[in-house]
C-alpha cells in the first residue's frame, strides 16, 4: 500500500504559499480536460522554472463515466503518442478518475517516473475534527475499489460522504471558457454533503474542482476545510525530481508551457484567455 501514500501525499494539503525553487525538467500534466491546469498550477508555485506540457485528451472527454477497459487502452495510447513526441522527465497523471484504474498498468508499461494524482483522504482524515468528511469526484472515481482502499486505510474510523459528479466536470469546464456558473445548481450539487450537519472537510477528488473552488466555497451554507492534492503531488514530483538525471541540460533553467489537445476543436478558442492565464504560450494539437 506504499505507492497509494506516495500519490496521496503524506502530509495535509491545504493551501499553502512555497518559495518556488529549482527547475522542474520537462514535466508532461496530462488529463482528459482543463482539470490538469490545477495540477500545473501547484507545480507552478513548487518550482522556479520548467518546461511544462499540459495535454488534455479532449477528444475522450470525459473519463468521469468511461469503463475501466476504455480507460486503460486509452490512457496509455495517449501517454504512449505524447512521450513520443514531447520526451518528458516526469510524467503526472493529473486525473483522479484515469488514476485510480490505470496506474498499476501504465507504470509497468513505461519506463519513466508517473507521479498518478488520487484522491486526498488521508490529509482530510487527518485534519477532520468532526469525523465527517466528503468526497467529491467523478462517478467513477467515488466508486472505485481504489479509492475504497484508501479509505480503508485511512478514513475507515471516519464517516465518508460520497458525491460523484460528471455535471460538476462539465461547469468546471465551461467556468474555465469564461461563463458564469449558476450558484443554484452548486448548491444542489453539494446539498448531499452539507445535509449532513457535522461535515468540517471535503475532499476535492476531481482535478476540475479546484479550479472552481471559489464558487464552491461561495455555494456552500458554511464554512468547511476543502482539501485538494496539488501541493501534494508538487512535493512529490520535487522529491523526485531530486534524484532524476534530465534528459536535457539541467544547468539551463527553462520557463515554457505549451499546452496540447488530443483534437483540435472550436472551443479551444475559448479556452485561450485561461490558458494563457496558467502560462500557457503555446497551443499544440497531437500527431495521431
Ligand atoms: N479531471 C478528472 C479527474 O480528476 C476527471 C474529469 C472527467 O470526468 O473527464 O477525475
Amino acid at each position: 500500500m506504499n505507492k497509494l501514500a506516495n500519490d496521496t501525499g503524506d502530509e495535509v494539503c491545504t493551501p499553502q504559499e512555497a518559495v518556488p525553487v529549482g527547475d522542474a525538467g520537462r514535466v508532461l500534466i496530462f488529463d482528459s480536460g482543463v482539470g490538469g491546469l490545477s495540477i500545473l498550477s501547484a507545480l507552478k508555485r513548487q518550482f522556479k522554472a520548467g518546461e511544462f506540457i499540459y495535454a488534455s485528451d479532449n477528444a475522450a472527454f470525459p473519463y468521469g463515466t468511461r469503463s475501466r477497459s476504455f480507460l486503460v487502452a486509452r490512457v496509455e495510447a495517449v501517454l504512449r503518442a505524447l512521450i513520443r513526441d514531447y520526451d518528458p522527465d516526469i510524467v503526472v497523471v493529473a486525473c483522479n478518475t484515469a488514476s485510480t484504474v490505470v496506474l498499476p498498468t501504465i507504470r509497468s508499461h513505461f519506463t519513466l517516473d508517473i507521479v498518478g494524482v488520487v484522491p486526498a483522504i488521508k490529509p482530510a482524515a487527518q485534519l477532520t475534527r468532526s469525523g465527517t468528511i466528503g468526497l467529491l469526484g467523478t462517478p467513477g472515481t467515488v466508486n472505485r475499489d481504489y479509492t475504497d482502499r484508501l479509505i480503508e486505510e485511512f478514513a475507515a474510523h471516519l464517516r465518508v460522504i460520497k458525491v460523484g459528479s460528471s455535471e460538476l466536470v462539465d461547469l468546471a469546464e465551461q467556468a474555465l471558457r469564461g461563463q458564469a456558473l449558476c450558484h443554484e445548481t452548486l448548491k444542489a450539487i453539494l446539498a448531499p454533503m452539507f445535509d449532513e450537519p457535522d461535515l468540517d472537510t471535503v475532499v476535492l477528488a476531481c482535478t476540475h474542482f479546484p479550479l472552481i473552488r471559489t464558487q464552491l466555497e461561495t455555494a456552500a451554507p458554511r464554512k468547511v476545510a476543502w482539501v485538494d492534492s496539488g501541493a501534494a503531488i508538487a512535493r512529490r514530483v520535487a522529491s523526485l525530481r531530486h534524484r532524476l538525471e534530465l534528459k536535457r541540460d539541467g544547468g539551463v533553467e527553462r520557463n515554457t508551457t505549451t499546452a496540447v489537445f488530443t483534437q483540435s476543436a472550436p472551443d479551444i478558442q475559448a479556452l485561450q484567455p485561461a490558458l494563457e492565464s496558467f502560462g500557457c504560450q503555446r497551443i499544440d494539437v497531437l500527431a495521431p
